[in-house]
């Protein structure tokens, strides 16, 4: 019965939904300035007389849709950034702003976080308890430490009424439309910048007895990295390191002073996360003082792991066969090495991410 009323209600919503999506995607905005972003979503929901808290670490919002009866409260976690990156498809919605573009998909759980709020807040003489949706900004951004954890900074989970528990999506290419899945446990991985500084002594192109190469000493630490998975980590554990960046020179016949390398870790262990970060050092260290450079690793422990509750995975579970159908329910056998900072909302309370 209640099932029959919700699909009632998100048809009846479904064209100005995909409206809205089309419209976030037309105006992606990178980590930390989604102002227009959240701008388009109070706009869509201003005829709702929904209650709105704002001031969670910048753009970050919640709309709290309160049940007739008392009873918990569980969290809905929607992103909301965009990644640096053209968008080269052809399509009436397309990015009109240049060099950044949702190409991960936040523009449809941001339309899917107010469809939810909508029906939620028509049903609220349905359901005992509370729903707060949290819209939040900059999951993009490991590298300066992303959303999540400043708007828990702010007491997004602490503030009246108080999450119990919360639930993230993300949508997914491996499955069909239609289809969700979840596991239990580690769901997605630890995600750790990582950046090697040497430091050669640069010279004349044809005086390389003068020099110290950093170019060379860069190529046998990037060789040596790659023996890290393959020869110090459990071979039951699964993990990657990848060099994404390596910078040095300037000029074809001079030998350069320093080269940079730039990579990532993921990770789903601590124990691993840890051996990574140690033989990292190690091997870029005794690399370049073995070639007469210097190196400097600068490590930063990144979003930790996702870790799926049990509890709220059977729950999920339950609701995805009844809703979607047994066919669609998909036991997701193996995590996804991706980050994910709603990794610091399953630290806080049982979480399932879907
Ligand atoms: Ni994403």
């Amino acid at each position: 019965m209640l099932r029959e009323l919700i699909e009632e209600k998100v048809s009846a919503i479904s064209e100005q939904i995909i409206e809205l999506r089309r419209k976030l995607h037309q105006h992606p905005e990178v980590s930390g300035s989604e102002f227009e972003t959240k701008a388009i979503l109070l706009e869509a929901i201003k005829d709702y007389d929904f209650e709105i808290v704002e001031g969670y670490y910048n753009t970050g919002f919640v709309i709290i849709i309160r049940g007739s009866k008392p009873g918990r409260t569980i969290g809905l976690r929607v992103d909301m950034d965009a990644l640096e990156m053209d968008e080269l498809v052809d399509k009436p919605f397309k990015s009109q702003n240049s060099g950044v573009m949702h190409a991960c998909g936040h523009d449809g759980h941001m339309a899917m976080g107010i469809a939810a709020a909508i029906v939620l807040n028509d049903l609220k003489d349905q359901f005992q308890g509370n729903v707060k949706l949290i819209f939040q900004p900059a999951e993009e951004n490991a590298r300066s430490g992303g959303g999540a954890q400043f708007m828990i900074a702010d007491g997004v989970l602490e503030d009246e009424p108080r999450v119990e528990a919360m639930v993230g999506m993300h949508i997914w290419p491996d499955l069909m439309v239609g289809q969700a899945g979840t596991r239990v446990g580690p769901m997605m991985a630890a995600s750790d910048p990582f950046k090697i500084d040497i430091v050669g002594q640069g010279g004349h192109a044809s005086m390389p007895n003068k020099c110290v190469d950093p170019i060379l000493i860069a190529s046998h630490t990037i060789l040596g990295l790659q023996s890290v998975v393959s020869r110090n980590v459990d071979p039951f554990e699964p993990a990657v390191v990848t060099i994404g960046m390596l910078n040095s020179g300037t000029r074809y016949n001079t030998i350069p002073e320093t080269a940079e390398i730039i990579g990532t870790v993921r990770t789903f262990d601590e124990t691993t996360r840890q051996l990574i970060k140690t033989r990292i050092e190690q091997i870029a260290e005794t690399t370049a003082t073995a070639y007469g450079g210097k190196a400097t690793v600068n490590y930063t422990f990144g979003y930790p792991s996702v870790v799926n509750e049990k509890g709220m995975v059977d729950c999920a579970e339950q609701s995805i066969r009844e809703v979607l159908g047994d066919e669609n329910y998909v036991n997701v056998e193996r995590p996804a090495p991706g980050g994910e900072d709603f990794a610091y909302f399953t630290q806080k309370v049982p979480s399932v991410f879907i």
